[in-house]
């Protein structure tokens, strides 16, 4: 099969969020697999040198939008570690701003990057069986494919897929958009891309997508339903017939505390001894007392609400009685931000607040950390608590969404599961399932028991793969 997989972010590139992890490592074990695969991405000013230094311009053409005629450069990058195909698409008067996201234009410029895309198929004669498209800023791609095949047969037999990782952000633009985009006001309808008298990209992908996914399988179930639809239930539902839930996986290369070159000690289910250096380490760097016995409990989160922090906020102080340290790194809203740095301020010896994100620091702080939170009010996949448990560091989730298909829940009589959770959002569920954990935490064998079954619950892309792989071949005969 030839597969074109086309997001606003792919990792090592560029990355704002967990939708670049996927787009730099599900691509990439979906060629392991044997299958063909080209990823294309936004050519952003932010995009380093080291990566631009590979790049070959391969074509240019242009796109119409309304009366402008508008420059589309492509870009491949070749490097021989690279299995994957990469496509860059470039306009450096769409892509060459201060950040990614949230500016004025944002309609334009990525009905732009979703046209560029589709004619490019054509002008570089890549015909591809499957188009998979992933989250608002591109969802006017299986759009444009049925919209194109109507008057060139060369678009007719492109099967499109669309992933949603987060149903929340939607890409609503006014309905001028659809004059830019060169899209009749025909698709403008109930049924199709309108939303309350605008234009709705995420809606677009729902509709017009040969097959439409999410990213865990509980996550796909309730997105049918008020609380989590987020106004777009009845459309996903509406669509049902063709919406499957496949879970992300995170790439063990890159994530492997027996090889990390980011974390001072490697360490494995054999050598658990390292993993506390780790932790000594940890406490070091972010000025806590040094002590390899108290429990350790961490945040990485980009800080905003839905990530659950107003129940954090709720129990802190209550949990900070407990003799234990906490550390958090993320940067967010303001309104975290300020009650993190507040909270390192009253308990210096005991919470330390980083704000500002660091890739290597991340990975030391899931190694020497023993409990991870990640209390979600809402959480398509997640991939934090994956990364966690794969250093041995215990979740402790809400069990909505990836976060509830992903840990199983530690059963005190069995010993089986691989981390904590409750049920509601609810401060006090949150602050006794932390309890347990940490009662748990005070009887050492159980809880190594518990780090290594963790530590060896597989969550990388091998089976994810085959998956999308599958479902792809069932729409080529379609
Ligand atoms: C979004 C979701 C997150 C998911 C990620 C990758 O960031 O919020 O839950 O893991 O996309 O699919």
């Amino acid at each position: 099969m030839d597969i074109v997989y086309v997001s606003s972010e792919a990792a090592p590139f560029i990355k704002t969020g967990g939708l670049a992890d996927v787009a730099g490592s599900l691509p990439k074990a979906i060629r392991e697999k044997g299958e063909k695969i080209t990823l294309v991405i936004p050519l952003y000013s932010q995009i380093d040198d080291k990566f631009r230094e590979k790049m070959v311009k391969v074509k240019h053409f242009f796109v119409d939008l309304q009366w402008r005629h508008v420059y589309a450069g492509i870009l491949k990058y070749e490097d021989e570690d690279n299995d994957v195909d990469v496509y860059f698409i470039d306009n450096e008067y769409y892509f060459k701003r201060d950040g990614l996201y949230g500016y004025f234009d944002d309609g334009e410029r990525f009905v732009f990057f979703n046209k560029a895309v589709c004619q490019m198929f054509k002008e570089l004669n890549l015909k591809p069986d499957i188009v998979h498209a992933n989250d608002w800023h591109t969802g006017l791609i299986p759009l444009y494919i049925k919209d194109f095949a109507k008057g060139d047969s060369f678009y007719k037999n492109i099967k499109t897929v669309f992933t949603i990782h987060n149903l929340k952000y939607q890409g609503v633009f006014d309905k001028e958009v659809l004059s830019i985009a060169g899209l009749s006001f025909e698709y403008f309808t109930k049924d199709g891309i309108e939303y309350y008298d605008k234009v709705n990209f995420l809606k677009a992908g729902i509709v017009y997508s040969d097959s439409l996914t999410t990213v865990s399988k509980t996550y796909a179930e309730e997105i049918r339903y008020d609380f989590y639809g987020e106004n777009l239930q009845g459309i996903i539902r509406q669509n049902e017939y063709k919406l499957v839930g496949i879970v992300n996986g995170i790439d063990y290369d890159i994530y492997n505390p027996e090889t990390d070159k980011n974390i001072p000690y490697n360490f494995s289910t054999n050598n658990l001894e390292n993993k506390r250096k780790n932790k000594i380490e940890l406490q070091k760097l972010y000025n806590l007392p040094q002590d390899e016995n108290i429990p350790v409990i961490s945040v990485v989160s980009r800080l905003v609400s839905s990530k659950g922090f107003d129940l954090i906020r709720y129990i802190l102080d209550e949990l900070l009685k407990e003799d234990i340290q906490f550390v958090v790194l993320g940067t967010g809203d303001r309104e975290y931000e300020d009650m993190f740095k507040m909270y390192a301020w009253k308990y210096e010896n005991k919470l330390s607040a980083h704000i500002h994100f660091n890739q290597k620091e991340s990975h030391l702080v899931y190694a020497g950390s023993d409990i991870f939170l990640m209390p979600s009010l809402f959480e398509p996949c997640g991939i934090s608590q994956l990364i966690a448990m794969r250093y041995g560091t215990i979740p402790v989730v809400r069990e909505t969404g990836g976060l509830k298909d992903t840990v199983i829940p530690y059963n005190r009589y069995t010993s089986e599961g691989t981390g904590f959770s409750f049920a509601n959002y609810n401060a006090h569920e949150l602050l006794f399932a932390i309890k347990d954990a940490l009662n748990l935490y005070k009887d050492k064998d159980k809880w190594e028991n518990l780090v290594i079954q963790a530590m060896k619950a597989k969550h990388d892309w091998e089976n994810s793969s085959i998956e999308y792989i599958k479902l792809y071949e069932s729409l080529l005969n379609k």
